[in-house]
């Protein structure tokens, strides 16, 4: 049976992934670590669309995360078309207040997972004769790294970006499409789970997006094989003009917008 695997559908932009999939009649795969949240929107998906959906406490913290999932892919005899690899989070402290252990976890769970996992569906994809991946990234990934907050998650997000184009590169001759979802503010669990909701909460609302719109965009740009998704016009117009605006106006603006994020 093919269906897709989607990290992180607890909850946000990865629960709204998860609705907007089933309703296109896709199968699914649904991780997280809370799985109380994933029963429940499991039943509530199957109630609603006739599609089979199976879940998965996983953390990805974990090293052995990856192997897990695709284990139990492997064992319900699950064949993975699409890999949506959206779980994460960000750190509200700067680079010296963060311990080795949490910095490495964040690491973990916002890239080496999303290259792992990636990597051990890899050969299943060639031999499937294609398929598609989508990674959650961010507009982060375009500005300059914050000073205040998260100092790396804007540059793990880059990477992640280079990740995609470097799946696109290698793979769009075997028929496997990487998509980057660059979303900006997004009313999600995101912003009260990093200790950062104050900030969100200075952000004006017509840069405030919702998770099913973010979904939305990402999906149909993921089956159109598109590499860059960047919801909503005036975030895909500032991430485009910004590249002609020197770097202290780019932070005047991103101060302005994003609640003193380059201070
Ligand atoms: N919200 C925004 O403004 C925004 C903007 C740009 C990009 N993004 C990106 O969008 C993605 C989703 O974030 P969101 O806004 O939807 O946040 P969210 O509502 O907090 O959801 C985050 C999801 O990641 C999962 N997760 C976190 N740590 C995990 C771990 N150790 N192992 C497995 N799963 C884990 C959570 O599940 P459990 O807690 O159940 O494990 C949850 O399902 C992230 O990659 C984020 O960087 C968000």
């Amino acid at each position: 049976m093919s269906s897709i695997l989607i990290t992180g559908a607890t909850a946000g932009i990865g629960k709204s992934i998860a609705y907007s999939l089933a309703k296109r009649g896709y199968n699914l795969v649904l991780t997280g670590r809370r799985l109380g949240r994933l029963k429940e929107i499991s039943e509530d998906i199957s109630a609603l669309h006739a599609v089979e959906v199976k879940v998965l406490a996983n953390d990805l913290t974990k090293k052995e995360a990856p192997q897990q999932i695709k284990d139990f892919c492997t064992e319900n005899n699950l064949d993975i078309e699409m890999l949506v690899l959206n779980a994460g989070y960000q750190h509200s402290q700067k680079l010296e207040d963060v311990s080795l252990e949490d910095e490495e976890d964040c690491l973990r769970v916002l890239a080496i997972s999303v290259i792992m996992i990636f990597k051990v569906f890899l050969k299943d994809l060639l031999k499937r004769g294609g398929g598609k991946l989508m990674v959650v990234s961010s507009v982060a990934a375009f500005a300059p790294p914050s000073t205040a907050i998260a100092p790396l998650y804007g540059p793990i997000k880059t990477f992640m970006n280079r990740f995609v184009d470097t799946v696109n590169a290698g793979y769009n001759k075997n028929n496997i499409y990487a998509t980057s979802l660059c979303p900006g503010f997004t009313v999600t669990e995101f912003h009260a789970v990093s200790g950062t909701q104050d900030r969100m909460n200075k952000v004006p609302s017509f840069f405030k997006m919702s998770s099913d719109f973010v979904a939305e965009e990402g999906v149909k740009g993921m089956l159109k094989n598109k590499e860059l998704v960047i919801p909503g016009k005036h975030y895909w117009f500032l991430v485009n003009i910004l590249k002609f605006f020197p770097l202290s106006i780019i932070k005047f603006i991103g101060n302005k917008i994003s609640g003193d994020r380059f201070k």
